[in-house]
């Protein structure tokens, strides 16, 4: 029995932290895939020397050449350009959605019976784009976001609460934009809902955190946008699938009449296995979260527009 093989294509920030993560969690054999020469191949080859200290038994390759994607179990797109200050994910739209979906041909015609894991942003769109391209099952195509926008909501909720992040889960729905949905009734620290916990007020400021969250890290960083985050995050679905953990994690997954929406990829909680996604789970929302959300689902459905 050989190895899961995870391709990662884009080895810049946020795909090199991926690569680290799931070495780190002995996940299967990594391989890094990019147009710029020598970046990939450094990259993987610096990561693998880091496994005789830590430890594990991964194959970490570089590669600028698509053949050897082949046959690949899961896919992770991260290619494209990252925002820089003052600018919103919307913005890269054309220059990524024409990196991802040439990636996405060359990435499905080498691996047809992969499952692909989209990362690059304005990251509701890029999934759409990878769609569109290749017509996969709904279970084996789902976009990265809710899993790194609740990442952030809990460390937040954490900081406020003064307790540990391991008691906190929180759900963020829609699109991952500054329309995003967190959902405070479902975000809990040891099962208790945080609307017990904190004051209205104080949770609202939170949330718009929340929405702002990868803005915050852009306008530190200046010239790039977050990776240690998006890259666990990416992983822990990774590793939800790879090891069948079935996990409920919120990710972008195409709506087939759940919450009112057909034919839209959307932040919900998704079970994660074996099979990909194997179930999409409707949430009751209240009259003012089902609004939000779509709302959420018409600025995603304006900005798909502009895709043709
Ligand atoms: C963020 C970008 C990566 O949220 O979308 O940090």
């Amino acid at each position: 029995m050989s190895r899961p093989k995870i391709t990662i294509v884009g080895a810049g920030n946020v795909g090199a932290t991926a690569a680290h993560w799931a070495a780190a969690h002995e996940l299967g054999d990594i391989l890094l895939l990019d147009i710029v020469e020598g970046v990939p191949q450094g990259k993987a080859l610096d990561l693998y020397e880091a496994a005789p200290v830590e430890g594990f038994d991964c194959r970490v390759t570089g590669s600028n050449n698509y053949d050897d994607t082949k046959d690949s179990d899961i896919v992770v797109i991260t290619a494209g350009i990252a925002r820089k200050p003052g600018m919103s994910r919307d913005d890269l739209i054309s220059t990524n959605a024409r990196i991802v979906g040439s990636v996405t041909d060359e990435i499905v015609s080498r691996s047809p019976n992969c499952i692909l894991i989209i990362v690059s942003n304005p990251l509701d769109v890029m999934v759409t784009k990878a769609h569109m391209q290749c017509n996969f099952p709904r279970e084996r195509i789902v976009g990265m976001a809710g899993v790194l926008d609740s990442a952030r909501f809990r460390a937040f909720i954490s900081m406020e609460l003064n307790v540990s992040v391991e008691d906190i889960s929180a759900t963020v729905l829609g699109g991952h934009g500054d329309s995003m949905v967190p959902l405070p009734r479902y975000s809990t620290v040891s099962g208790i809902p945080i609307t017990a916990l904190m004051k209205p007020e104080r949770i609202e400021e939170l949330v718009q955190r929340t929405r702002d969250g990868g803005a915050e890290i852009v306008n530190f960083l200046k010239t790039g946008s977050a990776f240690y985050a998006p890259g666990a995050s990416v992983v822990q679905m990774v590793e939800s699938i790879l090891k069948d953990k079935k996990r409920i994690l919120p990710c972008a997954a195409l709506l087939q009449g759940e919450y009112g929406h057909d034919g839209i990829f959307m932040g919900v909680p998704v079970k994660l296995g074996a099979g990909g996604v194997e179930e999409v789970i409707e949430l009751d929302l209240t009259a003012e979260e089902k609004s939000a959300f779509d709302e959420s689902a018409n600025h995603v459905r304006e900005l798909i527009k502009s895709l043709s």
